[in-house]
């Protein structure tokens, strides 16, 4: 049961004998900010009145007049300019909240429309272990597919793996040229992340080497025009002022990169068996690039070696997904639209749309300077092509409604031009979004590395973050006033319960596309909006459970008392559960998890204040008990349904 779609519904009905195009007036009803003007407040008497002419106040009383919801509200009033205040009736509260407890999808709808969604998330290139980058992508499309299965829609998660990208160029080349046999029987996908590794630096060297030159050049010319700027300048003109201080900025902009490109270069100069790679390999960039183009044309060998990796590669990343508690319907990498590039490129071509330009194939969308290349100079097809293909098998194939795109927000350019010619090509039917998000960042506000500036493995995060969390786990339990509850095992199944969910939480609570700072104490953290402060109390409600001799499966089944509201914060929590769905839509309007942390910390703050003025195990009127103790009881499913929904355990005792 949404309220808020209920209210809104009953003021387009009103609306209508009012204005033409009631919709967006009856949208403007919104939760009360502040609870003594009620729990919803309509803010559309005033928009109207500028549109029609008339006094706000007098338009809310119109609207009051047509609107129907007496059946669920107490009689609305006006207040200041012409906002109209709405309370529930507490009676039908109660009755919501019964029909709550006794559904086990605690009265959330299933979509009327259902949507054939596919969810394109996580997706890493492999043959290099998974990394923190990894997270956010991972995190939020689990998050967003358990939505909005939840709600009803027919969702199939993809793992768009890039499996055929440079990076095999640079395995190949490695496993041709630096191949430690024993390691790569012992382990295969660490031989080959240490190959791919070393091939890496040994390109990065030679191809920073051979920039060098520009670079230095740039400083010197940047610093010209610098000095020649100052020295002719007036120092009393603001725009010569704002130019100099701009060439200044690309002149420390240039010196830096240069100095990085050195930083580089000295590094492997000071690793003397690196350099003596380096030299023993002076083509090396080109010859990587060679592999590749040779693999992609079908070479035995290469294709070979590349069935040997595969699947090798693919255990590893399930290993981390496992852990994670993450579930793909399907892998389709990039190599399995491979035979259909071809196609594509014809179909474009004979539909009109793609033209060859400087060589490459390409093509054009009005009002964007930068062409969606389809077909390199050298015959190469690219990212955007497979991303072409898979749109026409996710369309044509498996009937999508919706794709979903989680993926990082320095792609949003790449996805606005498949989107419009998709779009041209004729795939319009299927809604399509890029979920955009930002980086993951350290304490010194740079993406997170570790101290030698490697990119932080997601399996070693993962580990560091049960240490901890097992660090948490014994002090509480230690400090039980009535002696230790958990013994090993369970306190290390607890470890991990919060471990994990501490570092998909810390993701998803917040607003994707802001970067956040990776901080362990925060996310760890026993108090504030962290899973940890709601697994907490979780627990803490079902140790309420414990204390009253109840379980709540006992609870749940008894008939000898309904809920009854009596406490102000009573009906507080009342209202915040059964707004339950109301959050799991906001979601999946705007595919925003935070929006589902927000409700479920602002559920877990409700419970606390209603549990700071009502007693509960104690309470001496076996009717009033065994109503709160359904609410308890209601306030723990919604909690851990929630909290599931967002890919994250919880238990009954920690
Ligand atoms: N493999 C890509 C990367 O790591 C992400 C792929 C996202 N999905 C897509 N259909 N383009 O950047």
């Amino acid at each position: 049961m949404n309220i808020l779609t209920v209210l809104r519904e009953r003021f387009a009905v009103a609306l209508s004998e009012i204005v033409d195009e009631p919709a967006s007036y009856a949208n403007m009803v919104f939760p009360s900010q502040n609870t003594q003007f009620g729990d919803f407040q309509a803010n559309c008497a005033m928009p109207l009145g500028k549109k029609l002419g008339k006094q706000p106040r007098e338009i809310a009383a119109l609207i009051i007049e047509k609107l129907s919801v007496d059946d669920f509200c107490e009689t609305p009033d006006v207040a200041g300019p012409g906002f109209i205040n709405l309370k529930l009736k507490t009676n039908y509260l109660e009755q919501q909240l019964q029909n709550s407890l006794q559904d086990e999808r605690l009265g959330v709808a299933e979509s009327k429309t259902a949507q054939k969604t596919i969810i394109d998330f996580s997706s890493p290139n492999v043959a290099k272990p998974m990394h923190v980058g990894h997270l956010r992508s991972t995190v939020i499309g689990d998050a967003l597919a358990r939505i909005l299965k939840f709600l009803g829609h027919d969702v199939v998660t993809d793992n768009h793996i890039g499996d055929w990208g440079t990076q095999f160029g640079m395995i190949l080349y490695g496993y041709k040229n630096f191949l430690d046999e024993a390691a790569y029987q012992k382990n295969l996908v660490g031989e080959l992340s240490r190959l791919y590794r070393l091939v890496s630096q040994l390109c990065d060297y030679h191809s920073t080497s051979a920039q060098l030159e520009k670079l230095q050049q740039n400083v010197e010319t940047a610093g010209q025009a610098l000095s020649k700027a100052e020295t002719a300048a007036n120092p009393e003109d603001k725009k010569q002022k704002k130019a100099i201080k701009k060439l200044r900025s690309t002149l420390a902009g240039s010196r830096e990169t240069l100095a990085s490109a050195q930083k580089k270069i000295e590094a492997i100069q000071n690793q003397p068996e690196l350099l003596e790679l380096v030299n023993e390999h002076p083509q090396i960039v080109k010859l990587t690039r060679e592999e590749t183009a040779k693999l992609h044309a079908g070479d035995e060998e290469n294709i070979k070696l590349w069935n040997d990796f595969l699947p090798a590669c693919n255990d590893a990343m399930e290993v981390v997904y496992k852990r994670l508690g993450i579930h793909f319907d399907l892998i389709l990498g990039e190599s399995y639209y491979q035979p259909m590039l071809g196609d594509v490129v014809d179909d474009l071509k004979k539909k009109g749309l793609a033209s060859e330009s400087q060589g490459a194939i390409c093509v054009f969308v009005e009002g964007n300077k930068a062409p969606f290349i389809i077909q390199k100079q050298d015959g190469a097809f690219t990212y955007a092509t497979t991303d072409l293909a898979t749109i026409q098998y996710r369309v044509d194939e498996l009937k999508a409604d919706t794709i979903l795109y989680v993926v990082d927000k320095r792609q949003s350019e790449h996805f606005q031009l498949l989107f419009d010619v998709s779009k041209l090509w004729g795939y319009d039917q299927a809604e399509m979004q890029h979920v955009s998000f930002g980086t993951v960042m350290g304490k010194d506000n740079k993406p997170f590395k570790t101290r030698a500036g490697d990119t932080i493995g997601l399996e070693s995060l993962l580990d560091e973050s049960i240490t901890r969390a097992r660090k948490i786990v014994d002090v509480n339990d230690d400090r039980k006033p009535n002696g230790t509850e958990l013994d090993e095992q369970q306190r290390q199944r607890i470890a991990e319960i919060i471990g994990l969910g501490g570092i998909k939480y810390a993701d998803l609570h917040h607003n994707r596309e802001s970067d956040y700072v990776f901080d362990w104490d925060k996310m760890l953290s026993m108090t504030g909006d962290t899973a940890t402060y709601m697994q907490y109390a979780f627990a803490r409600i079902c140790g309420i459970f414990r204390k009253a001799g109840l379980s709540r499966e006992e609870v749940q089944a008894d008939t000898t008392a309904a809920i009854s509201l009596q406490h102000d914060a009573e009906r507080a929590l009342g209202l915040q559960l059964l707004r339950f769905e109301e959050a799991l839509a906001n979601v999946a309007q705007e595919y925003r998890p935070n929006l589902l942390t927000n409700y479920l910390f602002e559920t877990a703050n409700a419970f606390s204040s209603f549990y700071e003025h009502c007693t509960v195990a104690k309470e001496e009127d076996p009717k009033i008990r065994m109503s709160r103790l359904k609410l308890c009881n209601l306030t723990a499913r919604t909690m851990k349904q929630g909290l599931s929904l967002l890919g994250i355990d919880t238990s009954d005792r920690m």
